[in-house]
């Protein structure tokens, strides 16, 4: 068995698709309008930038990069670039610590992703008809309280996953996400439309970019850290591994710039909107998980066809999580296949199964395991997310990004991220010194 990739994009414009499809999804539209809300607006979103743009970016292209030169899963890839630099074969953690983190997120990614699904099944059967922000409330409760059915949704976003990296159709797949990207687009503007009108959009424009240092802290820092990567789907091999398929006509430097203003702009978006919906009504900013859930309905029930909208916009945000969940089953595919010669469905149900499993817990932490505390203040959920989402993925950016600035032959380095005169200087500068002190520095205080 080969220990290349054997599978490449059709073009660049497929592969920048693709990530982006595993870039955006309910990072974007679900966890930064909650945790924006949870850590005071405008100052973490400020710090959030500047870790998408300072560290984010130059990670990003050195994952990508990384692949391309790597020309395998995260494990192989690393292996075999740490040959060429003739480096330690112990950089091979990085792939493993990553394919341990792709599973942790995939479990509790899909419970919330089940939750999406509900909701658009809610939406058809027309829920949301004159739904008062108290009964959204109580409606979102009451889904998170029914455990039974949490776990039907998590099961059925799962197997939906595992079928698509099983069963080939991801070719099909990639031509949904084509049509899915714009369609979301063009929902969020419609719904950025609305909430224009409800007269409270500058309201929500101001808590967003009108920074109050003093609302946050320093967890709230490495949390807008750990959003950077996840959002970006950095730090485990997943942008690895998509980049291993990338052809040598593909510019990385360009489709990095694409993946990043697109991912970000529809953060940006989905905050704008939910915002005005929670200011317009009266609601809290800070009420966690449930911010989407409980602020989205209320403006469906009040515009005008926004049973159709609601219908089309949990569709999307649908597809926009299983774009997302793929690319989380890729390393770990990916490295199964290629060192063990495990078949792609035998690898899929194994990785998938274990994150069924651990799922069921995050399932449980909104009901019958509420109570009960792993670690200090977090639940199971919590927990599972805080170590994959701001440790594991900042200590594999940092590996990755040090690697890359540090290790990697120059040659390679700039074959694969050819960047003319001063710009070159700049991005070297920033690899080498800013972004690993920055995360660094991040870390540590956060902690
Ligand atoms: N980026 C995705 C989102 O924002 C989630 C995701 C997909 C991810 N693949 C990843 C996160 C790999 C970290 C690493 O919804």
């Amino acid at each position: 068995m080969s220990k290349l990739s054997a599978q490449s994009w059709s073009s660049q414009t497929m592969f920048i698709l693709a990530a982006i499809g595993s870039a955006v999804g309910l990072g974007n539209i679900w966890r930064f309008p909650y945790i924006v809300g949870e850590n005071g607006g405008g100052a973490f979103v400020l710090v959030y930038l500047l870790c998408i743009f300072f560290i984010g970016l130059p990670i990003l292209w050195s994952e990508i990069a990384l692949g391309r030169a790597g020309k395998a899963n995260p494990v192989n890839a690393m292996l075999n670039l740490a040959q060429e630099a003739k480096a330690s074969k112990g950089w091979a953690v990085i792939g493993f610590s990553g394919i341990i983190a792709s599973i942790l997120i995939l479990s509790f990614y899909s419970a919330i992703a089940g939750l999406i699904v509900a909701y658009f099944v809610k939406s058809l059967s027309g829920d949301f008809a004159n739904l008062s922000p108290s009964m959204a409330e109580g409606m979102f409760s009451g889904l998170l309280s029914d455990a039974g059915s949490m776990v039907f949704w998590h099961s059925l976003v799962i197997f939906l996953t595992l079928g698509i990296v099983a069963g080939g159709v991801k070719a099909g797949l990639e031509k949904a996400i084509s049509i899915m990207m714009p369609g979301l687009f063009v929902i969020l503007l419609v719904l950025l439309v609305y909430a224009a009108s409800t007269g409270y959009f500058s309201a929500s424009f101001s808590y967003m970019f009108y920074p109050d240092f003093s609302a946050l802290s320093w967890s709230g820092v490495l949390i807008a850290l750990g959003q950077a990567f996840f959002s970006l789907s950095l730090g485990l091999g997943a942008m690895m591994a998509y980049g291993s398929y990338v052809g040598r006509g593909a510019s990385l430097i360009k489709s990095g710039l694409w993946i990043v203003g697109m991912d970000t702009l529809i953060a940006i978006m989905a905050g704008l909107v939910i915002f005005s919906i929670v200011f317009a009504n009266g609601m809290a900013p800070n009420q966690g998980v449930g911010l989407l859930f409980q602020t989205l309905p209320v403006a469906f029930a009040q515009m005008p066809f926004g049973e159709v909208f609601a219908s089309l916009f949990f569709a999307f945000v649908i597809l926009a999580a299983l774009s997302s969940t793929i690319s989380l089953l890729e390393p770990g595919v990916g490295w199964l296949g290629q060192t063990f010669g495990l078949g792609r469905k035998a690898s899929v149900w194994f990785l998938g199964g274990i994150a069924w499993i651990l799922g069921l817990g995050t399932v449980l932490s909104f009901n019958l395991w509420a109570e009960f505390k792993l670690v200090g203040e977090l639940n199971f959920f919590g927990f599972v997310e805080f170590v994959a989402t701001n440790v594991l993925l900042p200590l594999g950016g940092l590996l990755i990004g040090i690697f890359t600035a540090w290790v990697l032959p120059k040659a390679i380095r700039e074959r694969e991220l050819p960047v003319a005169g001063w710009a070159n200087a700049l991005f070297l500068f920033t690899l080498r010194f800013i972004t690993p002190f920055a995360i660094l520095w991040v870390f540590i205080g956060g902690l």
